[in-house]
């Protein structure tokens, strides 16, 4: 018998306890011995449920009951989930995780004391919830120096994005439905400003590349300044707005990531990753792009990563799995400066002079849409440095001036 604790019965962790328990002839059958659910650490008050004696308030039952070898942590947030996976780690119990906080502030250290203490710390669960990424990148890919991975890592905000393309719903509303269907975080902001999509890119970049990348350390922009207009215009471009993060190693073995809304051509790919679904692309020098695609939020999606962590652990209590990767260093993570394609948005009260100076600043643009009723320019620019295209835009006479990073 192999006695497991969930930690936390929120969205995932109810997923998690129902995959275990009214799954377990399959799971252990699985595993080739007996899996079993002794402990849920959950202060709220589930009585009503049939597996209601497995519930406890009080963490020190499960740390000290030496029963219990492997810990699924499915809380969230930092504090207490940080302390906890690291007692249970040094008290010789292997963690899986679906919290990407956790694992993109501490993952590093985590590691470390997961292989001291010669068990293990997986967290399948943290990026792309069902889609398998982790394992692929460690493992499938590991002959291949990956360059580059590309991806919409955040289901809620690439679900507002679909229904305000398709539906020409608002944001708001958009948003309270992610929330309905427990794709959103506690907090959506860390969806909607790209905090959730930024602690995945680290998670992916620390693995493939080998070295803690740290959420402080990658430019993070989200989608809250996208309205309905620019997902028109962006559409009359043949585009679509995605969240879109990135990380690429340079040849100096430095690493360049952000996270930011970017208008992608609609013959590339991820232009048509819709609703909760995420993407990964994958850049190896011998395999070139590899793609990963699945649900990436959402109550049992994200269950079945974690209850195949718990697998991979039961089938390995007395070996170490593969995962891996050093501390960060302050200096690591650098800007690049490489061209881009902007998509701009520049309004006027005085139409003919924005036309006039917009026609001198960019003569040769033909991508662009004048809209005199509205007194708007909106036009996609050639690939250029950034401060370059900026400099020609300041001799443009408008009121006011936005932007977005384009995928083309
Ligand atoms: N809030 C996250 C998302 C959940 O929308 O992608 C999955 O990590």
């Amino acid at each position: 018998m192999i006695y497991t604790a969930i930690l936390g019965h929120g969205t995932v962790g109810s997923g998690v306890a129902e995959i275990l328990i009214k799954h377990n002839k399959h799971v252990s059958e699985k595993v080739h011995d007996d899996i079993s659910v002794k402990y849920i650490l959950e202060l709220r008050d589930f009585s009503n449920l049939s597996y209601a004696a497995k519930f406890t308030k009080d963490f020190e039952k499960i740390i000290n009951d030496n029963d219990v070898k492997i810990v699924a942590e499915v809380m969230g947030g930092i504090s207490p989930a940080y302390d906890f996976v690291k007692r249970c780690l040094m008290s010789g119990k292997s963690v899986v995780s679906s919290n990407k906080e956790l694992v993109a502030a501490k993952g590093a250290e985590l590691l470390e004391i997961a292989a001291k203490n010669n068990v293990n710390f997986l967290f399948e669960a943290s990026v792309g919830g069902g889609i398998p990424i982790l394992r692929p990148i460690a493992q499938c890919l590991a002959a291949n120096d990956i360059n580059t991975i590309t991806g919409i890592l955040n289901g809620t905000t690439n679900y507002i994005l679909n229904k305000m393309i398709v539906d020409g719903m608002d944001f708001a509303t958009a948003l309270s439905l992610a929330k309905e269907k427990g794709f959103a975080e506690k907090d959506p902001t860390a969806d909607i400003e790209g905090h959730d999509a930024c602690r995945k890119i680290c998670i992916l970049a620390s693995l493939a590349f080998g070295k803690h990348v740290y959420p402080e350390q990658v430019k993070t922009e989200g989608i809250s300044k996208v309205t309905l207009e620019d997902v028109s215009y962006a559409d009359k471009f043949n585009c679509a707005i995605k969240l879109i993060a990135r990380a690429k190693r340079l040849p100096n073995g430095k690493i360049c990531a952000d996270v930011s809304p970017r208008l992608v051509g609609k013959n590339n790919i991820l232009s048509s990753v819709d609703g909760v679904f995420n993407a990964i692309v994958v850049r190896g020098d011998a395999t070139g792009d590899v793609m990963f695609y699945g649900k990436g939020a959402g109550k049992m999606p994200t269950a079945s990563a974690v209850v195949a962590d718990i697998i991979d652990c039961a089938k390995h209590l007395h070996a170490r799995k593969y995962f891996y990767w050093q501390d960060g260093e302050s200096d690591y993570v650098v800007d690049e400066n490489s061209k881009e394609r902007l998509y701009v948005l520049l309004k006027s009260s005085d139409f003919k002079s924005l036309v006039d100076s917009f026609n001198n600043a960019f003569p040769e643009n033909t991508w662009n849409i004048k809209n005199e009723y509205s007194g708007e320019i909106a036009f996609i620019t050639d690939e250029d440095f950034e401060d370059k295209i900026f400099a020609k835009i300041k001799k443009i006479k408008y009121d006011s001036f936005k932007y977005m990073k384009a995928l083309i």
